[in-house]
C-alpha cells in the first residue's frame, strides 16, 4: 500500500508544507496552516504516454457555434459575466454567508435559456428548503432537477446520465471525494473537487457554477486556490443592514473585470436595479459641509457616488484615518496634497471617509471628489448640492484628465445635477458635443482653483 503522506497546508492560500507554521510564508497569514493527510491515488504506468488520442488541430480548423453562451435572462448578471455564462465554464460566485448567493441562483436557473436541463446539487438544504425558497421567489422553471448529495463521484456519475447544459453546486465546501481521507472543505477536497467539475466542464461542454462561502478574511474559504483553477470569479457583497448587492466580477476569461452588477434584495427575491446612481444618491443629506458627489465609471456604466469626509480635531497625539470604501493610503497621499498645496493644516485633525451605500471605490477620477469632501469637511462649508466633481489629483496638486469624461458628465445631467467640475483637460471633449446642454461644466487646472469654485 502507498505511503500515506502527512502535510500542513495554509487555509488560505493553499501553501503546502511538511511541518506546521505559525505564519505562512506564502500569504503572511497567521494561524491558518491545518494537517491533512493525503493518500496517493494515482498509479504509474512505467512513463509510457499513448498518444492515439491527442491530436494537435490547427487554430484556424477549430470549429465552434455561433451561440456559445446562455444568457442568464438578467441584465446585471449577463453585465457582470461579460454577455451570458459560457459553455462549457466553471463560475465561481463567492460571498459572505447569508448574503443571498443561494438566491441569485436559483433566481438564474429559473430565468436561464437553456437547451435541456439544469441540474442544481445541494449540499447544504434539503430539497423541501429550496422549494420554500423557489415558492417565495415564484421559481416556475420545468426544466430544474434538484438533488440533495454531498459525494463528488455521484455528482460526477450524474453529469454523465443526465447531460445537463447547467450544473450548479451550491456549495463547494459540502462536497467531498471519498477516495481523500481529509474533511469536506478542506483545500485538497476543494482543490480535488474543482479540478473534477472542471475536468465535466470541459470534456461534456457543460457550464458550471460552484457557490464559495467566504471566511472572515474575505477570501474564499480556504481555498484562493480556487481562483486560478476557475474560468470565472464572481464576489457577491454588500452590508448587512443594507438591502443592496453588488456583483462583481474579479476573474472573467471571457469578459472584462470592471464590471458591475446591483440588486435589490426583497422578500420576492433579488430585484436588479437598473439606475443606480438615483438610488446610491438619494437620501443624501442638503447643504451639508463634507458631502460630495463623484462620477465613477463601473466598467462601462457611469454611476454617481456619494463621498462622505468628517474632518475633526484630534484628542491623541497621532491622529486617525480611516477610510470606508476607498483605499487608505489614497487618503492620507491626498491630505498631504491639501497640507502642502493649499496649506490646510490637517496634521491636528482626525480625518474619517466613507463611500455611501457599501460600494467601493477605486478609480484615481474620484480624487477631486475625496479632496473636495476632505476640504469641506476641514471649513465647515458645504458643497452645492447641485454639482458632481471629476477628476483625478497628482502630487502637485494638478488636476488631471480621466478616461471617458463624456459618459461621466451625462449621467450627471440625466440625473438632474446642474453642475460639473472636470479635468481642464477634458473640455475640448465637452465642448463638441451637443448632447450636454442642460448642465455648466466648468474645466479646473488644479485643487486651488477647484477650491475656489466650490468653497
Ligand atoms: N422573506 C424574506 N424577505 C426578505 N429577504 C429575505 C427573506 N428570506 C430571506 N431573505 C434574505 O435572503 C438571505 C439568505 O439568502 P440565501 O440563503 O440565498 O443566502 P446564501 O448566501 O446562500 O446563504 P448561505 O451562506 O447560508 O448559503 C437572508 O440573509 C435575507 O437577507
Ligand atoms: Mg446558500
Amino acid at each position: 500500500m502507498a505511503k500515506q503522506k502527512l502535510f500542513f497546508i495554509c487555509q488560505d492560500c493553499g501553501y503546502e508544507s511538511t511541518g506546521w507554521l505559525g505564519k505562512c510564508p506564502s500569504c503572511n497569514q497567521w494561524n491558518t496552516f491545518v494537517e491533512e493527510v493525503l493518500e496517493p491515488t494515482y498509479k504509474k504506468n512505467n512513463g509510457e504516454v499513448f498518444l492515439s488520442n491527442v491530436k494537435p488541430i490547427n487554430i484556424n480548423d477549430i470549429q465552434i457555434e455561433s451561440e456559445d453562451r446562455y444568457m442568464t435572462g438578467m441584465k446585471e448578471m449577463d453585465r457582470v459575466l461579460g454577455g451570458g455564462v459560457v459553455k462549457g465554464s466553471l463560475i465561481l460566485v463567492g460571498g459572505d454567508p447569508g448574503i443571498g448567493k443561494s438566491t441569485l441562483i436559483l433566481q438564474i436557473c429559473d430565468k436561464i435559456k437553456v437547451n435541456s436541463k439544469i441540474i442544481y446539487i445541494s449540499g447544504e438544504e434539503s430539497i423541501k428548503q429550496i422549494k420554500i425558497r423557489a415558492d417565495r421567489l415564484s421559481v416556475k422553471s420545468t426544466n430544474l432537477l434538484m438533488v440533495s448529495e454531498t459525494n463528488f463521484k455521484v455528482v460526477q456519475a450524474l453529469s454523465q446520465k443526465e447531460k445537463p447544459d447547467l450544473i450548479i453546486v451550491d456549495s463547494i465546501q459540502t462536497m467531498f471525494n471519498e477516495e481523500l481521507s481529509a474533511a469536506p472543505g478542506s483545500v485538497s477536497q476543494v482543490r480535488d473537487i474543482t479540478a473534477g467539475l472542471m475536468r465535466i466542464a470541459k470534456s461534456m461542454n457543460i457550464a458550471i457554477i460552484i457557490v464559495g462561502h467566504v471566511t472572515k478574511e474575505g477570501s474564499i474559504a480556504g481555498p484562493r486556490v480556487l481562483e486560478h483553477m476557475v474560468d470565472t470569479v464572481l464576489y457577491f457583497e454588500g452590508e448587512r443592514h443594507l438591502s443592496y448587492r453588488v456583483l462583481r466580477a474579479v476573474k472573467n476569461r471571457f469578459g472584462s473585470t470592471n464590471e458591475i452588477g446591483i440588486f435589490e434584495m426583497k422578500d420576492i427575491g433579488l430585484v436588479e436595479v437598473e439606475n443606480p446612481s438615483v438610488i446610491m444618491i438619494s437620501g443624501r443629506p442638503e447643504n451639508v459641509p463634507g458631502s460630495v458627489v463623484v462620477s465613477s465609471l463601473e466598467g462601462t456604466r457611469p454611476m454617481l457616488i456619494e463621498i462622505q469626509a468628517l474632518v475633526c480635531p484630534t484628542s491623541f497625539g497621532m491622529p486617525r484615518r480611516m477610510a470606508t470604501g476607498v483605499d487608505y493610503n489614497r487618503i492620507t497621499l491626498l491630505m498631504a496634497v491639501l497640507e502642502k498645496r493649499v496649506g490646510m493644516q490637517l496634521h491636528n485633525f482626525d480625518a474619517y471617509v466613507n463611500v455611501v451605500g457599501g460600494l467601493k471605490v477605486d478609480e484615481p477620477a474620484c480624487d477631486l471628489g475625496i479632496i473636495m469632501a476632505i476640504a469641506s469637511s476641514f471649513r465647515n462649508v458645504s458643497v452645492d448640492v447641485n454639482t458632481v466633481l471629476i477628476g483625478e489629483v497628482g502630487l502637485t496638486g494638478e488636476v488631471r484628465a480621466v478616461n471617458q469624461v463624456e459618459k461621466r458628465v451625462m449621467e450627471a445631467m440625466r440625473t438632474g445635477f446642474k453642475n460639473c467640475i472636470i479635468p481642464l483637460r477634458n473640455m475640448e471633449v465637452i465642448k463638441t458635443m451637443k448632447e450636454i446642454n442642460n448642465i455648466n461644466v466648468k474645466g479646473v487646472e488644479n485643487v486651488q482653483e477647484a477650491l475656489s469654485i466650490i468653497l
